[in-house]
């Protein structure tokens, strides 16, 4: 019998600014989560936390992608919670939910998702990496060094039933269309796509041989979405390890190096993405610098067994350290790109005010 694994979040409000969820909010989830559970058994297991001021649903279920009373849990869960954020007077109170008509699907309606089925195996890891004050696109580069960077993943080198290769699905968010292609024949065309994080983003990535899925992210646009400025996507990512796939050290290697994603002070500057440990997914300096948590879980009989806290662990103080001085060079920038994002990317602008108080101003040259 198969497995779903769903991950469905979202900003209700937070604590202090765009902070943290308040740990009377994450209580309120558990246990609204419980109850109706209680009243019709939807669910198998959950695991709530939250990365930042996002608030995350960890499920598991025997009900498939998109299900209709899955989603509906969870959108009940989050008006429960932004309700009570309302009262308690958070910050940013209700941000993400965007529309009130729930007709089944919580997607396009505010919060993020990230869904996979699969048969359990003997033994089933699964890691999931949930960042803060980031967009979709952030996980382009982790994904690609996954699973087409031998340079990163030794089993693509040496472990037989890895070295096939793996077929990635990319979304251009500005056309809306979707393109499928195949690592390794295919890592150049991939590469010049999904260099571009904030057009292109790899939604899944299935392993070539028997079409597994492997990983999955989510790719909300919540400013396209609202059609005007409503906060960075903060993703979530599910991926698959071990045994077949890459191994858990091989999916936790790309964060060793933090690379710059765009997102941090007002979703409109680059920053270095800072591996921690759930206790440290906290943005604060500039708003920032922007986070990742991974919560490594086994999936047994559709239960989950865990978390395990991966970045809590010194092998990634390097990796912090150098965020920091990264997220120190960065702001020297001011309002200078490439600190600050180009034009038509800022979700914050007065450009076209600027533009308008200007305009007779300006001579031919
Ligand atoms: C970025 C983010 C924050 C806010 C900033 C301004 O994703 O959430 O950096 O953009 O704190 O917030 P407002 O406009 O609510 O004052
Ligand atoms: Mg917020
Ligand atoms: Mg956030």
């Amino acid at each position: 019998m198969k497995v779903t694994i769903s991950v469905i979040k979202a900003d209700i409000g937070s604590l202090v600014g765009h902070s943290v969820v308040h740990p009377k909010i994450i209580e309120i989830a558990k246990k609204e989560i419980a109850n109706a559970n209680k009243k019709k058994k939807i669910i198998e297991d959950f695991f709530v936390i939250n990365c930042g001021d996002d608030l995350e649903l960890i499920m598991t279920h025997r009900n498939g992608i998109d299900n209709k009373n899955v989603h509906g849990l969870a959108w009940n869960v989050f008006i429960k919670c932004a309700e009570e954020a309302k009262k308690m007077k958070l910050y940013g109170a209700g941000q993400d939910i965007i529309s009130t008509a729930f007709s089944g699907n919580v997607r396009g309606l505010g919060p993020g998702i990230a869904e996979m089925e699969f048969e359990e195996r003997g033994s089933d890891p699964i890691i999931i990496f949930m960042a803060d004050k980031t967009e979709a696109g952030a996980w382009n580069l982790p994904l690609y060094k996954i699973f087409a960077d031998p340079f990163n993943t030794a089993g693509l080198v040496i472990d037989p039933k890895v070295s096939k290769g793996f077929i990635f699905d990319v979304l251009d968010t500005k056309e809306g269309r979707k393109i499928t292609l195949k690592t390794p024949e295919e890592s150049y065309e991939l590469l010049s796509l999904i260099g571009a994080p904030s057009r292109y983003v790899v939604k899944s990535v299935r392993r070539k041989e028997d079409n597994e899925i492997a990983a999955v992210s989510s790719t909300e646009k919540l400013s396209k979405m609202a059609g005007h400025y409503v906060g960075k996507d903060d993703p979530v990512l599910i991926v698959r390890a071990q045994s077949g796939f890459p191994a858990v050290g091989e999916v936790l290697e790309p964060f060793a190096n933090p690379f710059l994603v765009s997102g941090w002070m007002r979703g409109s500057h680059h920053g270095p993405l800072m591996p921690v440990s759930f206790s440290h997914a906290k943005c604060t300096r500039f708003d920032g610098p922007p986070r990742v948590i991974a919560a490594g879980f086994q999936v047994a009989n559709g239960k989950l067994l865990g978390p395990v806290d991966l970045f809590d662990d010194p092998g990634f103080d390097y990796a912090r350290n150098k965020a920091n001085k990264i997220a120190n060079y960065m702001r020297m920038h001011g309002p200078f790109e490439p600190h600050r994002l180009p034009l038509e990317d800022l979700e914050y602008t007065t450009y076209p005010e600027i533009e308008k108080k200007l305009k007779d101003r300006w001579k031919k040259i």
